[in-house]
């Protein structure tokens, strides 16, 4: 196993200490919330079920024999895990590697907790090095990444991912994100997007990196 991966699974079994008896928590997508989702696992009988995040965190959870709950029926979710692909100073993220952002920001939205688990690889001083997901409605895809370009984007469609709300992504690089807060909004307000992967207005609550550091 190499350094990132380590450093994956050492954060993702630190994230069990958060799970209490009954408690219905929201799983999000990664190949670190794989490793969450393997403890998980061994403490299922304890849990009230899980919500989640994409289809395939649903089918691994489904595969341990975790229940998945319809978030609109699950009441309370007073704990949400879920991975990240850059996390600065204020824990705030930029998620959407996997493609499951909407999906991840409404849990994330209805969570108590978000603990965040992340390898050091992906703490930085500014958001932006990783290109920041949007998802689109596909017929607004060219307009959507016109009016990236006008704030200063290079927006790249993911030719091929189709999320799983039947949706586009386009990949912006070249950001230096300063005013993480700000720019999630203004993306926000462009006709079509339907979300995107800056997680700043709503950032994690705790981020746990790797075996020993916590933001
Ligand atoms: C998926 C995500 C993931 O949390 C993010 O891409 C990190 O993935 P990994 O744990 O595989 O590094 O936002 O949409």
């Amino acid at each position: 196993m190499n350094d990132a991966e380590a450093g994956k699974r050492a954060a993702a079994e630190r994230a069990l200490a958060y799970v209490e008896d009954g408690m219905v928590v929201g799983v999000g997508t990664g190949s670190t919330v794989r490793w969450f989702i393997e403890g998980l696992a061994a403490g299922r009988h304890r849990l009230a079920g899980a919500v989640s995040s994409s289809e395939a965190s649903t089918a691994l959870l489904r595969r341990h024999g975790i229940e998945v709950l319809d978030l609109n029926a699950a009441g309370p979710v007073p704990l949400y895990v879920d991975g990240a692909d850059e996390c600065d100073g204020r824990r705030r993220l930029v998620k959407g590697g996997g493609g499951a952002l909407t999906r991840e920001k409404i849990i994330a939205a209805v969570a108590g907790r978000f603990v965040c688990i992340v390898d050091p690889g992906k703490r930085v001083e500014v958001l932006g090095r990783f290109p920041l997901p949007v998802e689109v409605i596909p017929m607004a895809r060219s307009h959507v990444a016109r009016e990236l370009v006008r704030l200063g984007g290079q927006p790249v469609w993911r030719q091929g991912t189709v999320t799983d709300n039947g949706n586009w992504i386009l990949d912006v690089h070249g950001l230096a994100i300063r005013e993480p807060e700000a720019l999630e909004s203004e993306i926000n307000q462009i006709v079509g997007v339907v979300s995107n992967g800056l997680f700043a207005r709503r950032p994690a609550d705790v981020v746990l990196i790797g075996s020993d550091g916590t933001l």
